[in-house]
């Protein structure tokens, strides 16, 4: 298929998308998101994808929701399609969703970062809630998904003040998981992917839901579902490949790959 806004490849078992808007720092507007659904569902539909990896440019991973785009919007339009509402489907994507972020990763930009799986960044990654200085606030999830990886006080002084995070303070603060050099960061993103996608994607996609849950759920409902999970895995051929293996001293070989 053919992307205006996006490259999207398959290196091995391992789905790429990167944001290709380069004259508006990956700005994300209804083409991107468009695109973007369609590239994961294709990832989610092949069957040899295990995990996908989301990159953008050097200078920009996205500098936000494309402000040209909204720009004329009125509040009864916004109001009635319930603008931006689509991006939770990309948030929903059932395979493991690493962002890989180099420069700017603002706006809308860090909300997608955040409704990846985790994040990988650059040392040149700079992570920012600036809607306030546009007279908004941000509207992807930032002031959700942000509070709940960072915590309120530094949310709030992101939020509120627009400023940007270094990758330190980014990994400091528990916004990102790693932090590496610019030249090693998709190397890094891709050796992540692949490792889980050697893994059986049943007990892949199982941990990526029981995680999520901890967002949603009290602590007991949320080990109960862990439990079920658990439980339910013993009943895969990979459970038992996977541990006559331990016991074998040999690498498994998984059936539901
Ligand atoms: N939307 C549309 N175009 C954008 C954009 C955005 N979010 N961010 C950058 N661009 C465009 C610029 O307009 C510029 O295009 P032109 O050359 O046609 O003027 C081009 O990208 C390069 O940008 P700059 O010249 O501004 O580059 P810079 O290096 O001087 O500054 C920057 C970089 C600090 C990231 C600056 O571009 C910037 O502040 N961008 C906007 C960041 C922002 O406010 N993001 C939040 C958007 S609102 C949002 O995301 C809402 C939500 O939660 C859903």
């Amino acid at each position: 298929m053919a992307y205006e806004t996006l490259i999207v490849e398959t290196r091995g078992n391992v789905g790429l998308v990167t944001l290709n808007r380069p004259q508006a720092l990956n700005a994300l507007n209804s083409t991107v998101l468009k695109e973007l659904k369609e590239a994961y569902a294709a990832f989610h539909a092949d069957e040899t994808v295990g995990a996908i990896v989301l990159t953008g440019s050097e200078r920009a991973f996205a500098a936000g929701a494309d402000i040209k785009e909204m720009q004329p919007l009125e509040f009864a339009d916004i109001y009635k399609s319930d603008f931006i509402s689509g991006w939770e489907e990309v948030a929903k994507a059932r395979k493991p969703v690493i962002a890989a972020v180099s420069g700017f990763a603002l706006g809308g930009g860090c909300e997608l970062a955040m409704m990846c799986d985790f994040i990988i960044a650059s040392e040149t990654a700079k992570f920012g809630q600036p809607e306030i200085t546009l007279g908004v606030i941000p509207g992807m999830g930032g002031s959700q998904r942000l509070t709940r990886a960072v915590g309120k006080a530094k949310a709030m002084d992101l939020i509120l003040t627009g400023r940007m995070m270094d990758a330190a303070e980014a990994e400091r603060s528990g916004l990102v998981s790693r932090v590496v050099a610019p030249e090693r960061l998709l190397d890094e993103a891709f050796a992540a992917a692949e490792k889980i996608a050697s893994l059986s994607r049943p007990s892949v996609m199982m941990a990526k839901e029981a995680v999520n849950r901890a967002f949603e759920t009290t602590l007991e409902e949320g080990l109960r579902f862990e439990r079920r999970l658990f439980h339910s895995l013993f009943a895969t051929d990979d459970q038992k490949e996977g541990m006559a293996a331990f016991v074998e001293k040999r690498k498994p070989a998984f059936t539901h790959r």
